[in-house]
């Protein structure tokens, strides 16, 4: 959008520098470009320049940290999209505090943002992320941008997804999903198949899910590792999941089954650094830390989806229907799915695939011990 700004935040060494420079090139097709970077010298841009492959003659570079000179620099060039690595590096000289600091990037994204509306031009903006994963520097600067993409992924894993929390004039219903390479970012047009690849064989403790990110479904898998504790208080340690779900369910498995956990480390993990949110991924959870338990793998292509309440309950989710058809796309041949979202006329019939209602934890249980014994 014309004279609109566009936030994005990463953790350091994520590619925000790599994506927008390979963004220039397709820009600079038809457009003029200004980047502007406080963190890299000439040389280093240039040289991950034709790392990249990035070679518009409409691209535009500026190294400076003194947001009046970026902006009277320009005004000279009058570029149509300019773009700030990062706005933690800028500052204005008649502001006494360090760049970084909450009245630094206030005040110069704030003149950013009126160079933008002003003279039409697109603004990208980078931004870093503290400690606690929030975007550096004042709330309010999420505020008054019209667009907020972080971009997430393990720094050792290639996988890496931009998402957007904010948008002024689009859906925040997309991702994007990318693998990092010496080339740069490439699109992953089949993500579920990429998460899914060496995937263990007949080893327990592992269930795949099918999340929805977005309007697009995802596969991935979940793995949960329990071990007798040598601590006090047992460790839960999370990777992919969120804590405090991955907590409620242990609690619900504990009390509604009776499932000694509370003796018991636990660690969980979702393979390939994918993020997982979704309250639709608890009982894919529940039946990998059931199956850690007792030992016994789940089979390889079964897949589950559904959201547990505290009194074990299976609760529907949306979005069953694709949910099915992507799991069926790459071989899943069970499916393990809330009991209310398999009312008559509700699903697709997709040949070899079963569907299996689950009211509760429970049936999962019950489920789970009966294609045990096939
Ligand atoms: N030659 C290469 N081959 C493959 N990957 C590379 C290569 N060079 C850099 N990378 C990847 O690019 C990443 C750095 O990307 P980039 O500099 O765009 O990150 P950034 O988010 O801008 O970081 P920062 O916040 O520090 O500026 C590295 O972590 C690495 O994964
Ligand atoms: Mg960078």
């Amino acid at each position: 959008m014309q004279g609109s700004v566009v936030l994005l935040a990463g953790e350091p060494g994520i590619g925000k520098s790599t994506m927008l420079m390979q963004i220039c090139e397709k820009l600079g097709e038809g457009a003029k470009v200004l980047y502007s970077s406080g963190e890299e010298s000439k040389w280093q841009l240039k040289y991950r320049a034709k790392r990249l492959g990035v070679s518009s003659p409409n691209l535009f570079v500026l190294t400076e940290t003194n947001i009046e000179k970026i902006l009277s620099e320009c005004t000279r060039i009058a570029p149509d999209y300019l773009i700030i690595d990062s706005i933690q590096t800028i500052f204005d000289d008649r502001l006494n505090s360090a760049p970084g600091s909450v009245s630094q990037v206030r005040e110069t994204a704030l003149q950013l943002i009126n160079c933008a509306q002003g003279q039409g031009i697109s603004v990208i903006l980078v931004g870093h992320v503290n400690k606690e994963g929030g975007i550096a520097g004042p709330k309010v600067l999420e505020h008054m941008v019209d667009a907020v993409l972080y971009f997430e992924g393990e720094r050792q894993n290639a996988f890496r997804i931009i998402r957007a929390v904010k948008n002024r004039y689009g859906s925040t219903n997309e991702i994007g999903v990318f693998e990092m390479t010496d080339k740069g970012l490439i699109e992953v047009p089949n993500p579920s198949a990429l998460l899914l690849s060496g995937r263990p064989k007949g080893v327990s403790g592992n269930c795949a899910v099918c999340i929805m990110e977005g309007s697009r479904p995802l596969i991935a898998e979940i793995q949960a590792l329990s071990v007798p504790t040598v601590f006090p208080s047992p460790r839960r340690t999370s990777n992919g999941i969120d804590y405090n779900r991955a907590c409620l369910n242990l609690a619900v498995l504990e009390r509604r089954l009776g499932l000694r956990f509370s003796s018991n480390d636990v660690y969980l993990n979702v393979v390939g650094g994918l993020r997982v949110d979704e309250p639709g991924s608890d009982l894919a959870l529940a039946l990998a830390l059931i199956s850690c338990l007792k030992d016994r793998p789940i089979g390889e292509t079964v897949i589950a989806f559904g959201e547990l309440g505290l009194s074990g309950e299976c609760r529907p989710v949306s979005f069953a229907d694709q949910r099915i058809k992507e799991a069926a796309r790459l071989g899943f041949t069970t499916v393990l799915l809330p009991k209310g979202n398999c009312e008559k006329g509700m699903l697709s019939k997709i040949d070899g695939v079963k569907i299996i209602p689950v009211r509760s934890i429970f049936d999962a249980l019950q489920i789970f011990s009966q294609e045990q014994e096939r």
